[in-house]
């Protein structure tokens, strides 16, 4: 299982390749938080603010809204 800078293309890749056998997201997913329908639907994803993502309290890291 891979992750660290993934996106959906690339993660699709690397998947349909055999390099990986699964790609885990974890920053996509604190800003889109319904990650998994946008990635289905081509969505535009949200892009996320890094520096709120270390505050110790919900701003920024839990309170993204969904589509
Ligand atoms: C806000 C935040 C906190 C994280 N905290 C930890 C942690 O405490 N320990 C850890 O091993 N990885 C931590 N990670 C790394 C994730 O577990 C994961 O490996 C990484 O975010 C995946 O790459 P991606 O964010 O590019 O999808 C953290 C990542 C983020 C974004």
């Amino acid at each position: 299982m891979a992750n660290c800078g993934y996106d959906f293309e690339r993660a699709s890749q690397a998947v349909k390749n055999g390099e990986v056998d699964m790609v885990s997201f974890g920053t996509l997913f604190i800003s889109n938080p319904d990650l998994v329908e946008r990635f289905k639907t081509g969505a535009e994803l949200e892009t996320g603010d890094k520096s709120t993502f270390y505050g110790g309290d919900e701003k920024g890291y839990t309170d993204y809204p969904t589509l």
